[in-house]
């Protein structure tokens, strides 16, 4: 380990994130009484314009009347290239008590965008004596999000995690594609000749944003969750994104609709099987120590100190997962 500690940001379960419109205040009980981890009410990009005042009035009256339980409760703030953007966190935080969890933040671009936001947040806090302290969700989808965002992480103490949007990231950089996140047969490379003629293998045109994304924001300490995806009728797509993502270091990943919780609740809870190689694993390399050993092996494979490491990052994640039910 490098002498610089990575700072551990405040650790919330995450696995699934629903995302309702403010201006759907007829859905915040579903949401409410869904598995989901946080819920985060819009004000962004799902909200027409016209609508956004009245939606920011259902955002303040749910936070000031109904009961979210035990949720975290997050709202999406307009842009900050929009005249929405101030008055989003100041009639929000002004005309609500302690019950806000977090702000997100979307198209961050330079840290500047998040330290204005903090300034903000950071006044009424004091002026209106708030016991809790706001955290922020940054949306990493513009050119200018990935390119600056290990600066972007240093912009405010208050950053807990980092989002990967598809849709806008993909107009950002113009990619060829419609999608909300999923594949694209354009994104394929052909094998040489096979006994099956030459077989078209298809790619993750996603892999490289989001790779980046999840090892800069460890490096600050962040959680990574992976955004939406448009066609909640493939649960199986849903699925096939978010086990990548996992692989690649995320811990969540958004519900665009109540269909997708429970697929991202799986999806980001460890398997039993891979916990228990986890406890396995701990304990060969504890007789490996006792007996003076550095490495050891476990059915067949090398396990070393890294290997504990791996191991026990997982069962952190389980017990953290265990302590919410
Ligand atoms: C989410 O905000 C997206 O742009 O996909
Ligand atoms: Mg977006």
């Amino acid at each position: 380990m490098s002498f610089t500690d990575v700072p551990e940001i405040i650790t919330r379960v995450n696995r699934s994130e629903l995302f309702v419109p403010g201006s759907k205040p007829e859905f915040f009980k579903k949401a409410v009484d869904s598995k989901a981890d946080v819920i985060c009410i819009d004000l962004e990009d799902a909200v027409a314009p016209p609508d956004k005042d009245q939606a920011k009035k259902n955002i303040i009256e749910a936070l000031n009347e109904m009961d979210f339980g035990k949720k975290t409760i997050s709202i999406r703030i307009n842009g900050l290239d929009t005249n929405f953007c101030y008055r989003d966190v100041i009639d929000v935080m002004e005309n609500t008590g302690d019950r806000l969890d977090l702000i997100m933040i979307p198209k961050v671009g330079v840290p500047a965008d998040v330290y204005a936001i903090d300034m903000l947040v950071t006044q009424i806090e004091n002026k209106f004596a708030k016991k809790k302290k706001i955290g922020f969700e940054l949306i990493v989808e513009t050119a200018m999000g990935i390119v600056n965002l290990d600066s972007i992480c240093t912009g405010s103490k208050r950053i807990e995690s980092l989002h990967f949007g598809y849709a806008d990231y993909a107009a950002s950089v113009r990619m060829r594609t419609t999608n909300v996140g999923g594949p694209n047969e354009d994104y394929a490379i052909l094998t040489h000749e096979t006994p099956e003629g030459r077989l078209v293998h298809w790619n993750d045109l996603w892999h490289s944003p989001i790779s980046k994304m999840a090892t800069i924001g460890r490096a600050h300490g962040l959680r990574i969750i992976d955004g939406p995806f448009g066609d909640f009728s493939d649960p199986d797509g849903y699925n096939a994104q978010g086990k990548r993502t996992a692989i690649l270091g995320c811990e969540g990943k958004w519900a665009i609709h109540p269909n997708q919780v429970e697929l991202a609740n799986n999806l980001f809870t460890p398997k039993t099987t891979t916990i228990e190689r986890a406890k396995k694993i701990i304990t060969a390399m504890q007789e490996a120590e006792d007996s003076h050993q550095g490495a050891a092996t476990l059915d067949g494979k090398l396990i070393d100190a890294a290997s504990v490491r791996q191991a026990q990052q997982l069962i952190t994640q389980q017990e953290l997962i265990d302590s919410m039910n």
